[in-house]
């Protein structure tokens, strides 16, 4: 914890989440673009079409103004916010991954370069050396999506690296190759997407017809790859990984749901207006087509994030940069003196390093709702059982002290009111809320981690009291009923409607 927190009041995982997504958008457009064009341009000059040759030269000024101006933009756009926001896995990063950066820079340099010389080649460059640029282009944009690969797919499945420390271990990790290959088909679908959107505004012609052909061959031939390198993708990863995210967290399901139904719809627009009726492709399909590509690629991005929970780099840092490695030191010594830069507050100090990263008091995933209506020591048994608690939050890794210190600084802002004064209920319902706030997190009923058959087998009135009152000793990381006696029979009067 060598760095002071930067404590603004936004919510990271989504300022992080935007600036990503346009990124990720726009590099791959570019990538994609760049092989479109040579491959058409290529396919146009042995047929000598003039007409494709200007469609393509009009394509040319949007890719290039958007790798150049839009790429480099958001690329060091995400280099300044995630040195913001965890400042120490981007130290983690850029120590194991210098020469991969410089690498990639000079990819980048060389692809912008070339690009912006075939945008102007157009014009004075003999066919062939034009042809020749623009591979220099394509490939120099694909080299660069190489190297960037192995830094992201190792933050997910470092691999033998944990043990090694070596680079090549860290670079061509488990899920290297296939989201290498994954995102090649995503380049290749969305420069077809893209062309259908410029095509779909020329008017009815034979012209058209051909090229919204070419276009969804493109988009299909994208698909084809995007869906058996998915399917590897998602098995190379570690099961530990997969099975505790599909069991612990909603993000990834709702994703991967999402993605499937967005494959499907492609890929039948797709048929339907490239095969079927070419000639009817409207601007307004086109752009349909294009945003459920879009919609696809943000939740695999929004999956893949997802499920490296709670590291940042798995079994290496978790999410709040702190090093798994340390957490032995912490637990003894107290996770406080490892906090550089402090603000005074200790309290606040432990609650930005453990918690803030990914939570805000009443923005974004927000606390306060959550213990609102609470005490103390139930918000301290949170903060030490956080890893059981449903979102595959991480370990708290600080002393028990430490822990109440936590609490003490959320419970100063939440509504210290009883639930029944804040909510306006009481009995069956008031339990219901009571259950909410205090269990379900933990258990839900019919679902994560369900304990209502240990709870209501057989329960009575006084078998559900004496559970609460020794609730603090089922399990270590069990928290004990502290609520008041009005909250503790309206829990019992609806565990037992529950029951029936
Ligand atoms: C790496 C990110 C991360 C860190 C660090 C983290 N959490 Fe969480 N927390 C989550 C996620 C994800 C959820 C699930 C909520 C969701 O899906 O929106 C969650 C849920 C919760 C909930 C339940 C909220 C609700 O409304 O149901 C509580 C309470 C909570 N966290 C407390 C804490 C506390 C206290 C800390 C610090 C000791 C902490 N969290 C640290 C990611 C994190
Ligand atoms: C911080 C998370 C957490 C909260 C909140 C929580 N529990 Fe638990 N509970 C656990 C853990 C951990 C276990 C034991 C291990 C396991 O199976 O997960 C457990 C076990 C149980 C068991 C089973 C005991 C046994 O012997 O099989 C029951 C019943 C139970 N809890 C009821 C409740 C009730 C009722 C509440 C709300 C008043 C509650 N829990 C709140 C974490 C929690």
């Amino acid at each position: 914890m060598n760095y002071p927190f930067w404590n603004v009041d936004i919510g990271y995982g989504v300022l992080m989440a935007s600036i990503a997504v346009i990124h990720v958008f726009v590099s791959h457009f570019a990538i994609g673009g760049g092989l479109y064009l040579v491959v058409a341009e290529t396919l146009a000059r042995r047929n000598q079409d003039d007409e494709k040759l200007n469609l393509l030269k009009k394509l040319s000024k949007f890719f290039v103004l958007v790798s150049v101006v839009f790429g480099a933009l958001t690329g060091v756009g995400i280099w300044f916010i995630i040195g913001l926001l965890n400042p120490g896995a981007t130290e983690v990063l850029i120590h194991n991954y210098v020469w991969g950066w410089a690498t990639e820079w000079t990819m980048f340099i060389t692809e912008i370069a070339a690009s912006i010389l075939y945008y102007y080649g157009w014009k004075h460059m003999s066919g062939r050396n034009h042809i020749i640029i623009g591979w220099i282009y394509f490939i120099a944009a694909w080299g660069s999506l190489f190297v960037i690969n192995g830094i992201i797919t190792f933050m997910l499945t470092p691999g033998e690296w944990i043990q090694t420390g070596n680079f090549w271990d860290g670079f061509f990790n488990p899920t290297f190759w296939s989201t290498l290959w994954l995102r090649t088909g995503v380049c290749i679908m969305l420069a077809g997407l893209y062309s259908l959107l410029v095509l779909s505004r020329e008017k009815a012609s034979d012209f058209k017809v051909s090229m919204v052909r070419f276009n969804a061959i493109w988009g299909l031939a994208g698909l084809l790859i995007i869906v058996p390198t998915m399917y590897w993708y998602w098995h190379v990863i570690p099961q530990t990984i997969t099975d505790t995210a599909l069991k612990m967290m909603p993000t990834p399901i709702k994703s991967l749901t999402a993605s499937f139904w967005n494959v499907g719809a492609i890929a039948l627009l797709l048929i339907v207006f490239g095969f079927i009726i070419p000639r009817r492709l409207h601007f307004i399909a086109a752009l349909v087509i294009m945003l459920l590509g879009l919609s696809w690629f943000g939740h695999f991005e929004w999956m893949r994030e997802s499920i490296r929970k709670p590291y940042v780099i798995t079994d290496y840092m978790y999410g709040n940069a702190v090093e798994v490695s340390k957490k032995d030191v912490y637990k003894k010594q107290g996770y406080l003196s490892e906090i550089k830069i402090r603000t005074g507050d200790d309290g606040k100090d432990l609650f930005l390093h453990s918690c803030r990263t990914c939570h805000t008091l009443d923005g974004y995933k927000p606390l306060k709702p959550a213990f609102n209506g609470t005490d103390k020591a139930f918000i301290k048994s949170i903060v030490l059982g956080a890893h059981k608690l449903k979102g595959n939050m991480p370990p708290f890794w600080g002393t028990k002290k430490e822990a109440g210190l936590i609490a003490d600084h959320i419970y100063k802002q939440v509504d210290q009111r009883d639930l029944a004064t804040i909510y306006g209920l009481s009995g069956q319902a008031l339990g219901a809320k009571v259950y909410e706030v205090r269990c379900n997190r933990c258990h839900e009923i019919g679902g994560y981690n369900d304990k209502s058959e240990a709870l209501l087998t057989g329960a009575t009135e006084e078998s559900l009291g004496m559970i609460l009152d020794m609730a603090g000793e089922l399990a270590p990381e069990m928290p004990a009923f502290t609520g008041n006696a009005q909250e503790k029979k309206a829990l019992i009067e609806y565990l037992l409607t529950v029951k029936e």
